[in-house]
């Protein structure tokens, strides 16, 4: 065994946490059946007690040990997606904690994809034993509703000594969280998109072979769980961010200028710097390097000493909807102070 992931086995079992990458964004690993270990998750994030944490397995054949009464359907879903960037939400085994779950009686699974959060969670496993758990509870490596880390380097800022070990795997391969998918609405016609991503809708309704999936909007009257990306600030850099439509946007930075406000921008069709910026960006034309660079841009452009930053819309199709989210979000919590 590699001599770093020795160390985070080490730390995990001694109720420490690491953090870990994965092909979505860093997360904050510990081991998900010790109650100690959990709550240092909480406290290093910041995070309310009630906010779920996601379980990360090693691999498809540790669903049972955390989930019961598992539908055929989310056992299509993981054999057509695991390892990768989807989570499900099923029907807890009693024995899973309440920290884990938010004191829900669903819990959130998900193998990722990436070769060392693979590696620690087979050697965690092996570490562990066949008749003990192996899961690693991992909410993203971000001080709570700030921007998630998609690097080593941002888990350190964000997180500093707060995690005694970040395993470093390069930049993450999507760059947004994983999709959730919830199949513990009992009135819904279909599993339900809690949190949209690189995995869309679409893509997850063929393999089902239904034509639509439910969203959360159509459940508006169900009693929804709590999903922290749920929480309408989210992702929010610390300098107030507006999202405007590209044909706005020479308008919008004009307007901005003569208020006295000095701009960072983050723009798609608009190629060229067209007033005086702290800052442009260019992001890229396809979503999915859109949304690999997304994290890492907004910290660039926060860093920028900006008073506002200004993101060009993306395009409406369902491919966009997971980025289109995150900006949203981001646009909603942005400008607040840390400790609030
Ligand atoms: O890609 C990802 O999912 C990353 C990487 C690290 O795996 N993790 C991540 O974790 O984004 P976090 O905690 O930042 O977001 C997980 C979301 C939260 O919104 C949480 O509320 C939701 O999953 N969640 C977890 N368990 C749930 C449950 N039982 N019911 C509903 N939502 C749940
Ligand atoms: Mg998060």
């Amino acid at each position: 065994m590699n001599a770093e992931i020795a160390r985070a086995v080490a730390l995990l079992r001694a109720g420490e946490l690491v953090a870990m990458p994965t092909e979505t964004v860093y997360g904050l690993a510990a081991d998900a059946a010790n109650p100690v270990a959990v709550a240092r998750i909480f406290a290093a994030k910041g995070r309310p007690a009630d906010h779920p944490l996601i379980v990360h397995l090693a691999d498809a054949q540790a669903l049972d040990a955390w989930a019961q009464d598992v539908p055929l359907a989310a056992r299509q879903l993981a054999a057509a997606f695991w390892p990768g960037p989807l989570t499900l939400i099923l029907k807890r085994q009693p024995h899973v904690l309440d920290a884990v779950t938010g004191g829900q009686d669903t819990v959130g699974l998900r193998v990722p994809n990436h070769p060392l959060a693979l590696a620690l969670l087979h050697e965690f496993s092996k570490a562990k034993g066949a008749t003990q758990l192996a899961g690693l509870a991992a909410p993203s490596a971000n001080r709570y509703g700030r921007i998630s880390a998609t690097s080593a380097d941002d888990v350190r800022a964000e997180l500093g000594a707060r995690v005694p070990l970040v395993l470093d795997g390069g930049p993450c391969e999507v760059g947004i969280e994983s999709t959730i998918i919830d199949f513990s609405c009992v009135t819904c016609p279909t599993p339900r998109v809690l949190r949209p991503g690189f995995i869309t809708a679409n893509a997850i309704a063929r393999v089902l072979g239904v034509t639509a999936l439910a969203s959360k909007a159509e459940s508006a009257d169900i009693a929804m769980p709590r999903v922290a990306g749920s929480d309408t600030a989210h992702y929010a850099p610390h300098t107030p961010l507006r999202l405007v439509a590209g044909h706005q946007l020479a308008g919008a930075i004009n307007d901005a200028l003569a208020a006295g406000l000095r701009l960072a921008v983050l723009a798609r069709s608009v190629k060229t710097m067209t007033a005086p910026c702290l800052a442009w960006h260019v992001a890229a034309s396809d979503v999915g390097t859109y949304a690999h660079d997304l994290y890492a841009r907004l910290r660039v452009l926060d860093a920028a000493d900006a008073d506002l930053i200004l993101v060009e819309t993306p395009p409406t199709t369902d491919e966009w909807l997971a980025v289109t989210d995150r900006l949203q979000r981001a646009a909603c919590g942005s400008g607040e102070n840390d400790e609030t």
